[in-house]
């Protein structure tokens, strides 16, 4: 066990854990930070994307022990009142179907705006292509992001 203390979504947060438990444990378990999601638990799927110092990373396989002092941002800290163009647009145009993997498409959508204010459907494509939906989101999304691209 260790003591750690983390920033995350703008405030240092102390919490003991082991040193290999991954973020998301700790993210969802110990934070109560819900919205990042368990999806296939190595790497593969996106429903767990966070960003470290703004790269999205999966936090599922990301351990506690390796974040340092780098900044988490998670979906809840992505916005203060939920109103970040991408959950706006998200809002707007339904893009979800069952949601489970909406917050990880978000925080991948947000680091690509952030890159490319203005992406094409190929940047998304390309930045997304990590990011599984299995209810096949994927035409909403991309319009969702060239939406809060406008
Ligand atoms: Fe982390 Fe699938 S739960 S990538």
């Amino acid at each position: 066990m260790g003591q750690y203390t983390l920033s995350i979504n703008g405030a240092a947060r102390t919490l003991d854990a082991a040193p290999e438990t991954p973020l998301l444990w700790v993210l969802r378990d110990q934070l109560q930070l819900v919205g990042s999601k368990f999806g296939c638990g190595i790497g593969q799927c996106g429903a767990c994307t966070v960003h470290l110092d703004g790269v999205p990373t999966r936090a599922c396989v990301t351990p506690v022990g390796e974040v340092g002092r780098r900044q988490v941002t998670t979906i809840e800290g992505l916005s203060k009142t939920g109103d970040h163009p991408l959950q706006k647009a998200w809002q707007e145009l339904d893009v979800p179907q069952c949601g489970y993997c909406q917050a990880g498409q978000i925080m991948t959508a947000a680091a690509l705006l952030k890159k490319s204010p203005k992406p094409s459907d190929a940047e998304i494509d390309a930045a997304l292509d990590g990011n599984l939906c299995r209810c096949g989101t994927y035409l909403r999304i991309r319009a969702g992001i060239h939406r809060a691209a406008e």
